[in-house]
């Protein structure tokens, strides 16, 4: 873990896929900057045990199933977040998965749909319940794109689609809210040594492996130096910077 130290003290965090990878180490590093952090994830044995750590951090956590495809499950993770700390500060969008390699024409319909409804419609509905909150308040918001919303990659059609519309979505939010006081970003993420390349019959490890050497930085990312980008967008550092697509991938887009 790096040493960058935030104090988000008082300040309630919601990290969606946050049982995994890259948003268990923010909702990790959150914690251990003092902000109560909500983990919400689908896959709930991993998502409290994250939640432990993140107590074990001196932190105050809670794990909530919540699938982000589904706006009333997005609601409820929401009206859960304000019951339970009061209030919603930050927001990291973060839940997303990986399809099989394979050219547009022979992508099926199960395929994009899934991809789009979690990778992209998940993000519009928490982005919908959360600014709704954070109106009163304020607030920053940190929606997961990837290096997949800058360029494209053969045979991921459906991902690079879904991650394009996050990037045009965190704009146009962006814009929306300002005025509200509420900063909304998009990260773009190179490729990160998480399960999520690990495989599940996606060839996902050894195409990443060998993507990676493409980058300036010529190796994978960690999730603690993609988490370490999150914290600095929430933080008052980032305070002039809105609608922004940060590239975080060791200068792979830079190509
Ligand atoms: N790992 C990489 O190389 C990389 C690169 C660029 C972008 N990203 C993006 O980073 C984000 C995190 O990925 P990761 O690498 O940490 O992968 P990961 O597989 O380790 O974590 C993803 C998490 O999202 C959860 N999730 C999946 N569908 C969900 C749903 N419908 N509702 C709620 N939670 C759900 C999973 O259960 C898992 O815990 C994703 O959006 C991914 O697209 C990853």
């Amino acid at each position: 873990m790096t040493n960058v130290k935030h104090d988000f003290y008082g300040k309630v965090v919601l990290v969606t896929g946050g049982s995994s990878g890259i948003g268990r180490a923010a909702a990790l590093k959150f914690a251990s900057s003092g902000a109560q952090v909500i983990v919400a994830d689908v896959a709930e044995v991993a998502g409290k045990k994250v939640a432990e750590e993140a107590l074990s951090l001196g932190g105050q956590a809670l794990f909530v199933h919540a699938d982000v495809s589904r706006m009333d499950a997005c609601q409820a993770l929401v009206d859960k977040a304000i019951s339970h700390f009061g209030r919603l500060d930050f927001a990291f969008n973060n839940a997303g998965i990986i399809a099989p390699l394979c050219p547009v024409g022979s992508c099926s319909e199960d395929v994009w749909h899934k991809v789009l409804n979690v990778n992209l419609t998940g993000v519009f509905n928490c982005l919908k319940c959360e600014v709704a909150v954070m109106k009163a308040q304020g607030g920053a918001i940190v929606n997961t794109a990837s290096v997949m919303g800058l360029v494209g990659a053969q045979g991921a059609a459906a991902y690079c689609a879904s991650k394009h519309g996050v990037i045009g979505l965190t704009k146009a939010a962006a814009l929306d809210y300002g005025r509200d006081g509420i900063r909304i970003n998009a990260i773009c993420p190179g490729f990160v040594d998480t399960p999520m390349i690990e495989g599940n019959g996606t060839n996902a490890n050894k195409s990443a492996t060998v993507a990676s050497r493409r980058a300036a930085i010529r190796r994978l990312g960690t999730p603690d130096e993609i988490a370490d980008s999150v914290l600095w967008l929430c933080s008052d550092a980032a305070s002039f910077v809105t609608g922004a697509a940060l590239s975080v991938d060791g200068g792979f887009a830079a190509c």
